[in-house]
Formats: C-alpha cells, sequence, structure tokens
C-alpha cells in the first residue's frame, strides 16, 4: 500500500468546523473500510482555545446525529504542519490567507478551500458560526457532511482506492 494520505482540516479556533471535518471525514473514511489509508487531524489558525475540546453547541449537533468529536483538543496551525500534511482544508478564506502568510515563502500549492468539493453550490466558504445562533451549527453540519463524503469520494478516485 502507498503511505497514508495527511490531511489538516484548518478553521480558526479548532473549536467548531474543523474539529467537526476532522471528526466527519473520519468516520466517512473508516465506514468505508479505508483507516489504514488515511492520516487526519485538524489545527486552527488562532491560539485562544488551545487545549479546550470542541465548543459545546458543536459537540451537540454532532451528537445528536450519533458523531462523537468530545475527545478532540483545539491546538495551534505551525509551519511544520504545511510540511507535515500532504492536503490542507481551510474553511474560508480568511483562514487560507492566513496560513499563506504562515508559509511564507514555503509552498502553499496544497492549501485549498474545503468547501471547493462541496457538490452543492455555495459560497465557497464554510461559515463561521461561533457568534451566531443555533441554526449556524446546524447548517455548517450540512455542509461540513455532505462536503466531506464528496472530498472522500474525489480522493478514492484520484489515488485509486
Ligand atoms: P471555528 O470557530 O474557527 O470554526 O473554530 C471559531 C471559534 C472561536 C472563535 C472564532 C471562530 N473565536 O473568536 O474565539
Amino acid at each position: 500500500m502507498e503511505r497514508p494520505i495527511r490531511i489538516l482540516f484548518v478553521c480558526l479556533g479548532n473549536i467548531c468546523r474543523s474539529p467537526l471535518a476532522e471528526g466527519l471525514f473520519r468516520h466517512h473514511v473508516e465506514k468505508a473500510g479505508l483507516g489504514a489509508h488515511f492520516v487526519i487531524d485538524s489545527a486552527g489558525t488562532g491560539a485562544w482555545h488551545v487545549g479546550k475540546p470542541p465548543d459545546p453547541r458543536m459537540v451537540a449537533t454532532a451528537l445528536e446525529r450519533g458523531l462523537d468529536i468530545r475527545h478532540q483538543r483545539a491546538r495551534q496551525l505551525r509551519l511544520q504542519d504545511l510540511h507535515d500534511h500532504d492536503l490542507v482544508f481551510v474553511m474560508d478564506r480568511e483562514n487560507l490567507a492566513t496560513v499563506r502568510a504562515i508559509a511564507g515563502e514555503a509552498d502553499a500549492s496544497h492549501v485549498v478551500l474545503f468547501r471547493d468539493f462541496d457538490p452543492e453550490p455555495g459560497s465557497g466558504e464554510v461559515p463561521d458560526p461561533y457568534y451566531g445562533g443555533e441554526e449556524g451549527f446546524h447548517e455548517v453540519y450540512e455542509i461540513v457532511d455532505r462536503t466531506s463524503r464528496a472530498l472522500l469520494e474525489h480522493l478514492r478516485k484520484e489515488h485509486d482506492i
């Protein structure tokens, strides 16, 4: 077998969108029996929530649908992460600009908008739910669920797995 594909999901706080993306993508990977083909992680560009579990509203939205992300802990993105991962999926354009700034002269061609893989038309961004109401968390769940499924299908074709 080829070496595993190393995937990193990135948002601002690493307590709402990217932990959900990590959890949902891993869920779909494992359901397909492909766990050995992937290494999956997430990080935030900001440091405010380092060491904390995901936001209780994101945890509740995920648990309602049977996905448990309570074990995850927030961490901040480092330059080394860009070397250590084959693909870095950012949740919005602000994340993209921040990650490119962190990359500096280093290659950032593997850093892309996660929602580029959304099969449904949209803004290209997963909206930040942090300062909004509960419905924002449900919307994020729907976007991240269908996009992570489509992303997995894309990677299966590309890597013939
Ligand atoms: P996330 O959401 O980037 O999806 O984890 C946020 C979490 C925290 C903050 C902003 C967005 N914050 O400003 O603390």
